[in-house]
């Protein structure tokens, strides 16, 4: 089976990230042929500082590894190493109408949020994204839920490929989480969590004890006192319950019951304890893998050849089947 994820390479990873796709990075590495991409050239649909970006990439696999993902089981690369993801772009913008494009959300936000800076990889950023799943044939996408639309297009673009030029690309299926697939943002629980928000809103997968502690006791909740999992009427609550019930590996009625009649700064305390136990060895492994860089560029190498092999012979058989010259 092959299952293919990326990440952007901006931003810190949060807890968000890890209980919506991270968990299931770790699972699917052991389960089949995982391919784990940084995907640095959709980071680029927004401004970055060129001085900064390399660090960024490099710092985002090196979160990968800390949190468990594992080369010796996984193709880890970095998107931009794999000329084919561009090359494959084209030819998928070729049958998108803009129509489908236009109706995206995440393109919708985006462009509310970066006014002055609405390009056209903003806008084709989902056919990108395609390109990555279909150059490797893959069955199965492992995301979080906001991801769901994107892939919609992925699965879109493949039949048509398909109809047109004969049978090529297997139709990605969505892998969601069962729970977790969209924890919210710690300062808005209508907003999911996002590293591109302001880091108040999200716990760090690499955030010390104390940084751990104030975010959560900083957490919004509402004027109530019962810790109790209700989605409409206590959203906040809801979702720091979640977050608890997922780290600790307990049902959320077993959560609920060992906070009943507990106010809400007992709930959080024992939250950031948790949150603190639960996340101080992603921390450790990080921090001794920083000033690894001969490392981790020999794991990027190593996953940029076999993908690159992967994906030059889907490129000779796409380029085949469209007539392109081949000599
Ligand atoms: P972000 O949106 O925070 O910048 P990415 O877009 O790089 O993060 O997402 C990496 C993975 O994490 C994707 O599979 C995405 O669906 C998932 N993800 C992102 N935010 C959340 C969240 N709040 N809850 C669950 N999964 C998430
Ligand atoms: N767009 C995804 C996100 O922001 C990241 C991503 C890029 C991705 N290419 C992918 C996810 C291919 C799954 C498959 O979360």
């Amino acid at each position: 089976m092959r299952i293919l994820s990326g990440i952007q390479s901006t931003g810190q990873m949060h807890v968000g990230n890890f209980l919506g796709a991270g968990r299931q990075y770790l699972d699917y590495q052991s389960q089949g042929d995982f391919f784990l991409m940084v995907a640095d050239l959709h980071a680029l649909t927004v401004p970055q500082d060129p001085n900064k970006f390399r660090e960024q990439t490099l710092n985002k696999v090196i979160e990968l590894l800390a949190i468990g993902v594992d080369p010796e089981k996984c193709t880890l690369f970095v998107q931009s190493h794999i000329k084919a993801h561009t090359e494959l772009t084209w030819i998928l913008n070729t049958l998108t109408p803009i129509s489908e494009l236009e109706r995206m959300t995440q393109y919708k936000d985006k462009a509310k949020s970066h006014k002055d800076n609405i390009n056209v990889g903003l806008f084709d950023y989902p056919v990108l994204m395609a390109a990555d799943i279909l150059l490797y044939k893959t069955e199965v996408v492992p995301v979080g839920q906001d991801q769901t639309q994107h892939l919609e297009l992925a699965r879109t673009l493949a039949k048509k490929f398909n109809a047109k030029y004969g049978e090529t690309f297997p139709e990605p299926k969505t892998m969601l989480a069962k729970e977790g697939a969209k924890i919210m943002s710690l300062a808005n629980p209508k907003k999911k969590m996002s590293k591109s928000d302001p880091v108040e809103s999200y716990i760090g997968l690499t955030d010390d004890p104390i940084t751990i502690e104030k975010k959560i006791t900083h957490a919004v909740t509402d004027a109530g006192k019962e810790v109790r999992y209700n989605l409409a009427k206590k959203p906040e609550i809801s979702n720091l319950l979640l977050i608890y019930s997922l780290f600790s590996e307990k049902s959320m009625e077993s959560s609920e019951k060992k906070f009943r009649g507990k106010n809400y700064v007992s709930f959080k305390k024992a939250l950031s304890e948790l949150l603190v136990e639960k996340l101080g060895p992603f921390r450790k492994k990080y921090q001794e893998l920083k000033n690894r860089d001969l490392y981790v560029e020999e794991i990027l190498k190593q996953g940029e050849r076999k993908a690159s092999s992967i994906a030059a012979f889907t490129m000779t058989e796409v380029r085949k089947k469209m007539g392109l010259l081949i000599f």
